[in-house]
């Protein structure tokens, strides 16, 4: 009993540090957003970095001559540009990929969605597209020579919702599956 109680409070005391491994990752990093003093969507981006730990500074002067001075071309560009830990940050990209980025440190410009695509952080609404968060690599890197760093696609979620990937037998829909005789 004394065995299991041990194991089960390491197993605990390692979830919380790792746990706070993560978010210190956040919550140690200024972020400066440069955007426009009325863009709404650009203020929502802000507050879902600050619910996710992130200190935010806004300056409310756009962001075309911030974005050129960064090295990330035209066109990758959207609303806002955000500095962090020497990485710039392109438009509404998910806080958890700034994390991962500032946390994996690779050498690069930094992080884009370019655009403004629906269903992003701060552009939440009734429409959800697919999108991809692109790494930057070299300054003025073009769009199509950027990485994929992540990808969010909402449509692909609800397929998976609908077909669980292992179906019990007599579960799956009729036709989804090929059987062997
Ligand atoms: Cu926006
Ligand atoms: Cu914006």
């Amino acid at each position: 009993m004394k065995i299991r109680v041990n194991t089960l409070l390491t197993g605990s005391i390692l979830a919380v540090s790792l746990l706070s491994v993560v978010s210190q990752a956040a919550a140690t990093a200024t972020v400066d957003v440069y955007k426009s003093p009325t863009c709404g969507c650009c203020a929502k981006w802000v507050d879902h970095m600050r619910d996710h730990g992130f200190t935010v500074k806004t300056h409310d002067v756009g962001n075309k001559e911030i974005r050129k001075k960064s090295g990330i071309s035209e066109s990758l560009g959207s609303c806002h540009t955000a500095l962090v830990n020497g990485y710039a940050i392109e438009g509404h990209v998910p806080a958890p990929d700034i994390i991962r980025l500032l946390q994996e440190k690779p050498k690069a410009i930094g992080l884009a969605v370019p655009d403004m695509p629906h269903g992003t952080p701060g552009m939440e609404g009734a429409r959800s597209d697919p999108y991809n968060v692109l790494l930057i690599k070299e300054r003025d890197e073009a769009r199509k020579d950027t990485t994929i760093y992540n990808r969010y696609d909402p449509y692909a979620r609800k397929a998976e919702q609908l077909q669980p990937a292992n179906p019990e037998p007599g579960q799956e829909k009729s036709g989804s599956v090929m059987r062997l005789k």
